[in-house]
């Protein structure tokens, strides 16, 4: 059965349950979100992310897209054009939270935006799809999962990836001890080109006229109109996260998914600014060293991440997760599982002190060796390396959104990337920018979710 036709064959399910015998006629009516409703979204940011998350949620049956908000008017104006006239437009978000016809929203904005706007939409009986990292900020982290807590609507937070089948077959294959105990991760996610390095273009007629700048400040340092600063404001911490809140969060929620773990507990990151110096104010090399602790029944392993934007040499993007018998290597279009196992017998000879022994000591150590280790002990298992394609035709963006909207049928709060979920991948990634700049080491307890 494709995902697709289980969540609708769930779908039906629950739409039976919601018409029983037993329910009063006007509860039926008034039922919110029954399964057979049309799910009503608006999206709140309607740049790059904002156009992919509103396709992907579109490919799901019984959802329509109603409303946008941005603070361009270009981006108004392009939401029409590709979605329809009829779609409302505004530069107020609150303008799309007050109106009751809308079930979710998705938020696409900048991060330094997510916390507010998802606290208005939740505290509005809104349902969020938000886009990652959840927070800009660690303190910004339980105030959302209070309002998602106590809004009782349902949450998904935007890393995708873990929604499609290859994420899932690598966390079967982790929890079936395939690759042994996990020691070390590590992933890096290089590039060598101006968009790669954020530096996105700008529109010709940018200007205050076109772009309420004020509302982008937000809470940040007054100043005049800057069209870097609005158009391209990851390279400014005061809007984005840096490298790790961009990308190192999309590697560690793949990796808290796939093994069930609830994030480190120590977190050291190191770089610097090299090559793009036209006025960024974060780092473009980064390198992290995450420590997770032992935890149910995980070892303790290492994380290293690392983004380098000015990277001209060999680029070689890999996601890799090394075990005590083997591991798992993420490509673009699936995972390879590499088996192997040590012998009993540590061997003796060639580079080894063995050859140093005197004539008569290499004898008696023989002897001893071959009475010790059978001819099995001595050997290892063979290599064995198995390819795991993702399904064909599948489309990991649109099964999160279809994750999100099964959980609004159901009354469900459980999604795949709840808020707790969402808070435990970008803490740690936040941590990072936290040690860069303050140059320490940072202490984070995963499970009670706070800084030690
Ligand atoms: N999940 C993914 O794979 C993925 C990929 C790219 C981006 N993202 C995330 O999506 C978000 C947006 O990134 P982007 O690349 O689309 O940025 P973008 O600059 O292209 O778009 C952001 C839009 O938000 C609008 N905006 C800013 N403040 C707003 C406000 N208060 N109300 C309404 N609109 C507002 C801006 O006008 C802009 O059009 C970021 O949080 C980013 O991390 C996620």
């Amino acid at each position: 059965m494709k995902r697709r036709d289980f969540i609708s064959s769930l779908g039906t399910v629950a739409a039976f349950s919601g018409v029983s015998n037993a329910a009063p006629f006007n509860i039926i009516k008034n039922l919110k979100n029954s399964p057979n409703d049309v799910i009503r979204i608006a999206t709140i940011g309607m740049g790059i992310q904002g156009h992919y998350d509103t396709k992907a949620a579109l490919k799901n049956p019984g959802v329509e897209f109603v409303a946008a908000a941005d603070l361009y008017t270009g981006r108004l104006e392009r939401v029409k054009a590709d979605f329809g006239q009829n779609i409302f437009t505004t530069r107020d978000y609150r303008e799309i939270l007050n109106r009751k016809d809308i079930d979710a929203v998705l938020i696409a904005t900048p991060d330094h935006w997510h916390d507010k706007i998802t606290i208005d939409a939740l505290n509005a009986g809104k349902h969020v799809y938000c886009e990652k990292p959840m927070v800009q900020a660690i303190n910004e982290g339980h105030p959302v999962i209070n309002a998602w807590k106590k809004s009782g609507k349902t949450m998904q937070v935007g890393s995708q990836r873990i929604s499609g089948s290859v994420f899932q077959e690598a966390k079967k294959l982790i929890a079936a001890g395939e690759i042994g105990q996990v020691n070390y991760v590590e992933s890096n996610n290089d590039r060598f080109s101006a968009i790669g390095a954020w530096n996105y273009s700008i529109p010709t007629d940018a200007s205050p006229a076109t772009v309420d700048w004020d509302t982008f400040l937000k809470d940040t340092a007054k100043m005049p109109f800057d069209a870097n600063r609005f158009f391209r404001w990851r390279n400014y911490k005061n809007y984005g996260t840096g490298v790790a809140g961009d990308l190192f969060v999309h590697l560690i929620t793949g990796v808290h998914y796939v093994m069930d773990s609830k994030g480190p507990n120590r977190i050291f990151a190191s770089g610097g600014l090299r090559y793009w110096k036209e006025g960024r104010d974060v780092p473009d090399v980064m390198v992290a060293i995450l420590d997770y602790p032992k935890s149910g029944n995980l070892d303790p392993f290492q994380m290293v991440l690392r983004v380098n934007f000015a990277n001209a040499g060999a680029i070689n993007n890999n996601t890799r997760i090394i075990g005590s018998e083997g591991q798992i290597d993420f490509g673009w279009d699936g995972l390879t599982l590499t088996k192997k196992k040590l012998p009993k017998a540590p061997g003796y000879g060639n580079y080894d002190s063995y050859f140093t022994f005197s004539e008569s000591q290499q004898k008696d150590f023989e002897k001893w060796y071959n009475e010790k280790y059978t001819e099995a002990d001595r050997k290892g298992e063979p290599v064995k390396e198995i390819k795991i394609k993702g399904k064909e035709g599948e489309d990991e963006h649109a099964n999160h959104f279809g994750n999100f909207f099964e959980n609004i049928r159901k009354g469900s709060q459980a999604t795949i990337e709840d808020p707790i979920f969402g808070f435990r991948a970008a803490a740690p990634v936040l941590a990072c920018n936290d040690s860069y700049f303050q140059k320490k080491p940072i202490s984070w307890d995963p499970v009670a979710m706070k800084l030690v």
